[in-house]
């Protein structure tokens, strides 16, 4: 056969695919993924569910999942605390995708989004794709927002998007509420969206407010959130936004037909009929969090707080040694963030066991 050169984009040339590495390891803490697999009954009510979708799969989905925005208003509503209606839900394959929709409709050749490493390694991806330059300000040290510099580059550099994960990842830290008001003011001021990703938000110390407090006042704050994590859903795919509806209206724009399908649609909203059952699981991971951050820090580890189900660690000289003395033991953990730290991600207590035993033989002197 010929060979052929793939006309590829000359931005891409050189590149690989973006992945944390999927090995076949018994103790698997490198993706932020919930360890509680779903209970039998609800792996039956969703098998019951997908066989009624089954029934018209030859028909197009519901194009606007107003079902699947109605359960996700109550369950937000129920999580905390604050009401939307179903205008103000957007929903697609994960909240990836939904970071797609709101760099296709808000970024773009020209503009320019803001955002505060370390974080999450796909918001340059984003860019990239959305043709959207990206402008970092890094984070201070301690991993917090430095605001005066955030505040000084929004006013210079008139982006059309901030982006910030709070809880961050791969740090863990929340960012205080005061300080994401500061940004929505200033992003409203520069024309910009605020776009606070709360993919970890569920695994936050109680008391602590959701971003999803700040949409009444905050017209350009778009939320965004996920089923992959606190709701262990992470195979399902389903990530979903909150927002005024005209930011709304703007995502449907942007977005392929028939985006969701009636199966993920199905999946999704069985799994909110079940919300309750998971507070069980997530009280489990809280407590193993704040119990593995101590466990880190009685090693003389530094640890930032964690708001999240994973917890960042150094400082290590060679990190990359490190991980993979783990790696050898039967424990994968994530090799990110900053240069000499590590991220593990929280497990069931017989996981973060056997990680902080290997643990103890690696860093043996
Ligand atoms: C901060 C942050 N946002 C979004 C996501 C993506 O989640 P999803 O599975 O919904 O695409 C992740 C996944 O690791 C994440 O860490």
């Amino acid at each position: 056969m010929s060979q052929f050169d793939p006309p590829l984009r000359d931005d891409l040339a050189g590149l690989t695919p973006y992945g944390a590495p999927q090995l076949d390891v018994e103790v698997r803490l490198n993706v932020n993924e919930n360890p509680f697999p779903p209970s039998a009954e609800l792996a039956r009510d969703i098998a019951a569910s997908v066989e009624r979708a089954v029934a018209s799969l030859n028909r197009y989905p519901d194009r606007d999942f107003l079902r699947l925005r109605e359960d996700l208003s109550e369950y937000l509503a129920g999580e905390s605390g604050v009401r939307l209606a179903p205008e103000q839900i957007w929903a697609a394959n994960g909240s990836n995708e939904v970071m797609d929709h709101v760099m296709a409709a808000f970024g773009g050749p020209g503009r320019c989004a803001l955002t505060f490493p370390p974080t999450y390694s796909m918001y340059p991806q984003y860019s990239r794709e959305s043709f959207t330059s990206l402008v970092e300000v890094p984070r201070d040290e301690d991993f917090r927002i430095n605001l005066p510099a955030a505040l000084a580059a929004i006013d210079e550099h008139r982006p059309t998007l901030v982006l910030v994960a709070s809880p961050n990842n791969p740090s863990g830290t929340a960012v205080p509420i005061g300080e994401l008001i500061e940004l929505a003011r200033a992003a409203a001021d520069a024309g910009a969206v605020l776009v606070v990703d709360e993919a970890y938000a569920e695994f936050r110390h109680s008391g602590t407010p959701s971003a999803l407090t700040l949409l009444a006042d905050h017209p350009n704050v778009i939320v965004t959130r996920t089923m992959s994590k606190a709701f262990a859903m992470a195979g399902a795919r389903v990530g979903y936004a909150a927002a005024a509806p005209s930011l709304i209206d703007a995502l449907a724009i942007v977005r392929l037909p028939y985006h969701l399908s009636a199966i993920t649609q199905a999946v999704a909203s069985t799994a909110l009929a079940h919300a309750r059952e998971l507070q069980q699981g997530l009280d489990v991971l809280r407590i193993e969090r704040d119990r593995l951050v101590v466990a880190l820090r009685e090693r003389a580890l530094q640890v930032p707080d964690s708001d999240a189900n994973f917890a960042l660690f150094g400082v290590f000289d060679d990190r990359h040694a490190i991980w993979r003395a783990l790696l050898d033991r039967g424990v994968l953990i994530r090799e990110t963030g900053p240069e000499g730290w590590l991220r593990v991600t929280v497990g069931t207590p017989e996981e973060n066991a056997r990680f902080v035993a290997a643990l103890d033989e690696v860093l043996q002197p």
